[in-house]
């Protein structure tokens, strides 16, 4: 049976992701925080027939050691993986670090899928048709703070995320050189607004333009329509869409050689980090 896992997978985006790959017959396993949002999901899949294919884990994906925890239990438990998509996130309007020392949007947001998409190339080359999702920035954010990937100073509020969605631009952009001879294809997309739970904590302007953005953005049927073509048959090894059209990646945004650099630097962060 295909197995999809999906990060953020009970909320927004990734639970309607969630409820398409369980109506298509997949196992799909759903990791995130909350036990009440993770029950929503698991209660809904047993009301369609589908209980015994549903899957909630619960994990603190901003924690590298958590991280660690979850890919262990999914390797153990799933031989294979058919569609990988990393999709949680939380935005903070001040900048907070987790007990690991790293700021929480490039832990959470950019760590996170760099420990599960190179987790997970064993089991995902086990599949016959392999796919990674990664919200990333599709090209529309950046450029990389270089001397600041930690957004010490000057932090910029909803541009964390930003931040960090081009960090995700240049994973997918290192991750396909690197497993060039896998059978993974990888998506970046931007999915435009779309009005889901916009989990994070927002100061009182930021709080008001995010009412305003969940007051005209589309719904999350629509983003995963637009997403599902180039999951389906993803048309190169790295694909980048932007509100379901694709974009070109031969451009600066996916720079090689910055991808190159931001993998050696994650590289060392991780080794530095006892764990
Ligand atoms: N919505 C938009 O307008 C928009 C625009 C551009 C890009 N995107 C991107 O699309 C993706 C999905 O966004 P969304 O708006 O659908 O998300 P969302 O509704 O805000 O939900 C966020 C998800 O992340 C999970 N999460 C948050 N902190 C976590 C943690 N520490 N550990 C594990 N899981 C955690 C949440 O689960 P818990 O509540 O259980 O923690 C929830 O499932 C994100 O990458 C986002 O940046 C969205």
């Amino acid at each position: 049976m295909a197995t999809a896992l999906i990060t953020g997978g009970n909320d927004g985006i990734g639970r309607a992701l969630a409820d398409t790959y369980l109506d298509r017959g997949y196992q799909v396993v759903v990791v995130g925080r909350n036990r009440g949002k993770g029950q929503a999901f698991l209660d809904a899949a047993a009301r369609h027939g589908a209980a015994d294919r549903a899957r909630f884990l619960q994990a603190d994906l901003s924690l590298v050691t958590e991280n660690d925890r979850a890919l262990a239990w999914v390797a153990q438990t799933y031989p294979s993986i058919d569609v990988l998509v990393l999709g949680a996130r939380y935005h903070r309007s001040n900048r907070v670090e987790t007990m690991e020392g790293f700021e929480n949007n490039f832990a959470l947001y950019y760590l996170s899928r760099f420990l599960f998409s190179h987790g997970l190339v064993e089991s995902l080359s086990r599949a016959p048709h392999p796919v990674i999702l990664n919200f990333g920035g599709a090209g529309q954010t950046g450029p990389v703070r270089w001397d600041d990937l930690q957004l010490r100073r000057n932090y910029p509020g909803t541009g964390a995320l930003g931040h960090s969605a081009k960090l995700c631009d240049l994973l997918g952009v290192s991750f396909t050189q690197i497993y060039h001879d896998t059978p993974i294809r990888y998506v970046l997309n931007h999915p435009g607004v779309v009005t889901t739970s916009f989990a994070g904590e927002y100061d009182e302007a930021t709080a008001a333009q995010v009412a305003m953005l969940k007051s005209v953005g589309k719904t999350t049927a629509q983003a995963v329509a637009e997403i599902l073509p180039y999951l389906d048959e993803p048309p190169a090894r790295l694909t980048a869409v932007l509100e379901g059209k694709r974009i070109p990646t031969n451009t600066a945004a996916f720079d090689p050689e910055e991808a190159v650099r931001l993998h050696e630097i994650t590289q060392k962060l991780l080794a530095d980090l006892s764990r």
